[in-house]
């Protein structure tokens, strides 16, 4: 039996995407493996969002060399964005890698290989597949495993923000026909899934490709499709979606908010700047009015409801003043978390004509302030939740050991479980070794604060069915879950 290792750079778009080229490469007879020395394939999916990601990509290529002199059946393949973006150039500069496949193009991987079997030939499969879009459908871990599964319900994008690499990375937007949708949302929730996100790169610009109004009428749709899932998905906990772009957060979605316990009080929804004029420069096509009604709108529509956020700092003409109103803004909005980028000259974008003028230590100095600013933001928002209830769905065991200062009375041993709460804050408990919370939605007490993360303790008793493990599965034969196997993510 062949092995594979998939090493995945970026976003959660390729982590998804990593999700399938495992689900390939088991259909051709693969097994995953963790380790290296066992590997006879490694899988390298790669972003090209920043440049960083980039020459962490070859580094990491690189350390291959070695293992790869000494055992020359070793095949190794490199898929995702930065094979779009480059095309088959980069076979030439990436001489280790055997196969380069395009994000469109993870189906074909297995018959690749397969030709490139012998070492003697280096192929590379990069193709849009724009006039008949594939999506490939996800299956649940045949051991009910899996907590939280990724659905794609868009991909591509038309915005043309000015920094942005994607469009030319993932090409045009194409929608996936919303009986698709449906149904893996459907048999994902009866293989044991209890959380699914919706993935896309501007996932509320969602409508149904079957839509028959012209273009120019044609509205994102993307409330109607959560509505939908929500009656024909009871039994999912719950339904979350990521990256919304804020000129699609409609009168229709904020209802939907307001309306439907299934989605989350929390939401990722992509700033980048607080200046008008920067917001401009980069042709996001909204103001800061306009996307602080709509953060309020949301706000109001969930009570505590949380919103995250990306910025980009040190973007070209970039001045001290634009960034006090981003620091500004993230005080106004009160971000629960932000993610923070020094800007990046990306090919292909039409900023690139703007230069790159704010000096690196600019940028890393700014970044450094917004950090410390959001850091403030969310350890008062952390600390405010210590004393409080809320619900927590539980994906695993946690690594994370805070000692047993919150263990359940009369414990012995202690057994921690992570998890989430509504609005995304991380959340560990400590229970009696023999619990199983994976998987389970249960009311939690937080009793402390961490700088990113809460401890918490089961509100009440256990119940019953949290309390041993799950019984044998027909599928593994085994007692207890088998632990998740994620893919490694790392930007
Ligand atoms: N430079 C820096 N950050 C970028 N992002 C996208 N393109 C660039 C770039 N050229 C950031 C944006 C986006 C996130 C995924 O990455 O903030 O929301």
């Amino acid at each position: 039996m062949k092995r594979f290792l998939i090493h995945t750079f970026g976003c959660q778009m390729n982590a998804h995407d990593s999700r399938r080229i495992a689900e390939v490469l088991y259909g051709d007879g693969y097994e995953q493996t963790d380790e290296l020395e066992l590997a006879d394939l490694i899988v390298f999916n790669t972003c090209s969002v920043r440049e960083k990601a980039e020459h962490k990509l070859v580094s990491a290529l690189g350390r291959m060399r070695e293992l790869k002199r000494a055992r020359r059946e070793l095949r190794v393949a490199v898929a995702g964005c930065m094979v779009q973006e480059h095309g088959d150039a980069l076979l030439e500069r990436l001489d280790l890698a055997d196969v380069m496949i395009g994000p469109d193009n993870i189906p074909e991987l297995p018959a690749l290989l397969r030709d490139a079997q012998d070492g003697s030939r280096r192929l590379a499969r990069i193709e849009f597949d724009l006039d008949g879009p594939r999506f490939l459908t996800a299956n649940a871990r045949p051991d009910g495993s899996e907590v939280s599964a990724y659905v794609t319900v868009m991909k591509g994008c038309d915005e043309r923000c000015s920094f942005c690499i994607v469009p030319y990375t993932r090409g045009a937007e194409r929608y996936r026909p919303a009986e698709d949708i449906l149904r893996e949302v459907e048999s994902l929730a009866q293989g044991g899934v209890r959380e699914v996100t919706l993935l896309g790169q501007t996932v509320n610009s969602w409508h149904d490709p079957g839509d028959a109004s012209p273009e120019a009428a044609r509205e994102s749709r993307f409330a109607d499709l959560l509505r939908a899932i929500a009656a024909r998905v009871p039994q999912l906990a719950r339904l979350r979606y990521t990256s919304p772009h804020p000129r699609h957060v409609t009168p229709a979605l904020v209802r939907a908010h307001a309306e439907l316990e299934l989605l989350p009080a929390h939401v990722h929804l992509p700033v980048q700047s607080g200046s008008d004029r920067v917001l401009r420069r980069m042709i996001r096509r909204y103001s800061r009015a306009e996307y602080v009604a709509r953060a309020r709108a949301l706000q109001a529509a969930r009570a505590g409801l949380t919103l995250a956020t990306d910025i980009i700092v040190g973007f070209p003409g970039e001045t001290e003043a634009d960034f006090e109103q981003t620091l500004s803004l993230v005080d106004e909005v009160g971000f629960s978390t932000a993610f923070g980028f020094k800007y990046s000259p990306r090919p292909h974008t039409p900023a690139l004509k703007l230069g790159d003028d704010v000096p690196e230590e600019v940028k890393a100095e700014r970044l450094a302030r917004l950090f410390e600013r959001c850091d403030v933001t969310q350890h008062r928002h952390l600390q405010s939740l210590v004393g409080t209830r809320t619900r927590v769905l539980f994906e695993g065991a946690s690594k994370h050991n805070p000692g047993d200062r919150h263990a359940a009375p009369g414990a012995e041993r202690a057994a921690l479980f992570t998890g989430r709460t509504d609005r995304h804050e991380i959340v560990h408990v400590q229970v009696p070794t023999g619990c199983e919370l994976t998987g389970h939605l249960l009311e939690v007490e937080i009793v402390e604060a961490n700088r990113r993360s809460l401890l918490g303790r089961v509100a009440g008793e256990l119940p019953a069915h949290a309390r041993m493990p799950p019984a044998p599965s027909p599928a593994t034969g085994s007692a207890t879950r088998a632990p998740r196997r994620l893919p490694v993510v790392s930007v």
